[in-house]
């Protein structure tokens, strides 16, 4: 079997920190480190248009800010494939034939749909595309054989089902398709980064992120405003990590090496956390070592989009380019499953 990995995001605003260290970074350390037949990333616009279909801009205007930021953080259109889910509609084609492999109550039941749907408040008024969309999920997958899925937690239900329809689909039609697996974050933090306000959730409504591109002197007032100890109110107060925020993001961003850099006091986050859970270190001391660590981290990224910017005919190219190459693997499934479907009538 070949090895293929495929991910996707949905073009609904520019990616931030959290996606970087829940799956970009990981992308980036697939692509360079490891042994695999085929890697496409995809910018989901259908399934965005699902819940924004009444925003059209805004989709549009998000296939560039996303692509911008997958080529900053280092995803080699030489080594993976870029595409936009619209220009395959051969996914839309697999979506409506294996839509007859799964029930409504069986959508209704899907975890992350159903806590979407509490969400946007659609109440009794949920768009048929938006409840399938994890049917359509399954086709991006399977359309490339695709065998591990780098995704986030909240992804975990969808693989599920897709495993699902991929089993109904092999026990009728003939073993085709391949079930997929999730590739998860290495750590806990990494799975769900927190607002810089403290909130669980790093989210563009909720305001509270970092983004790849914000420039440095967001980065540096963000990290300054961010939600520490609530308790830690003296610096000879004894200090709390639990729900600190600044220490989850120090556990997802902190090398060794950022200590001899930044803050040659400390060989290490063990000592810093013993020493803040002591009592005698402040809030302002650890958020400037975190704001070091995340401008050396994130100028990199910043200053290769700025480059991109100012060439935006390449990056539509390499869109349009890993568009058509997706298509023509994409059409091979196609092709597979609608002979197996018995439906390839003059072939
Ligand atoms: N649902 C994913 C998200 O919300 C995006 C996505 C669409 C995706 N198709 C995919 C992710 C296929 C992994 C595989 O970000």
């Amino acid at each position: 079997m070949k090895n293929v990995i495929l991910t996707g995001d949905r073009p609904t605003g520019r990616l931030h920190i959290g996606h970087y260290v829940g799956s970009l970074r990981k992308r980036v350390e697939m692509q360079n480190n490891c042994d695999y037949d085929g890697m496409f990333i995809m910018i989901a616009d259908t399934q965005a248009l699902t819940d924004n279909y009444d925003d059209p801009e805004k989709i549009r205007g998000n296939i560039t800010e996303v692509a911008l930021d997958y080529l900053s953080v280092g995803i080699d259109p030489s080594k993976a494939t870029i595409f936009i889910q619209s220009l395959v509609p051969e996914l839309t084609e697999l979506t409506f034939y294996y839509m007859n492999l799964v029930t409504v109550s069986r959508l209704h039941r899907n975890p992350t749909v159903k806590a979407e749907i509490q969400m946007r408040k659609f109440d009794n008024s949920i768009p048929a595309g938006f409840l399938c969309y994890p049917v359509s999920q399954t086709a991006d997958i399977t359309a490339f054989k695709a065998s591990w899925v780098p995704v986030g937690e909240d992804q975990l239900p969808m693989l599920e089902q897709s495993r699902e329809i991929v089993r109904k689909f092999n026990d009728i039609y003939g073993n085709i398709l391949v079930e997929p697996k999730a590739i998860l974050p290495d750590s806990q933090v990494c799975k769900r980064l927190p607002g810089i306000d403290g909130n669980a959730k790093m989210s563009k409504s909720l305001g509270n992120c970092i983004y790849l591109s914000d420039d440095s002197d967001s980065i540096k007032r963000k990290v300054m405003s961010m939600f520490t100890d609530p308790l830690h109110i003296k610096i000879d107060d004894p200090g709390h990590l639990g729900g600190n925020t600044v220490f989850s993001y120090l556990d997802a961003f902190c090398k060794n090496e950022h200590f001899s850099c930044f803050l040659p006091e400390y060989s290490n986050l063990d000592e810093l956390k013993e020493h803040y859970i002591k009592g005698g270190l402040s809030d302002v001391k650890v958020k400037r070592f975190l704001n070091e660590i995340l401008q050396s981290e994130l100028k990199p990224i910043r200053e290769k989009r700025l480059e991109l910017e100012k060439n935006l005919p390449y990056m539509y190219e390499i869109l349009k380019k890993g568009s058509e190459n997706a298509q023509r693997v994409a059409s091979l499934t196609l092709a597979e499953v609608k002979k197996a479907m018995k439906i390839n009538y003059f072939s």
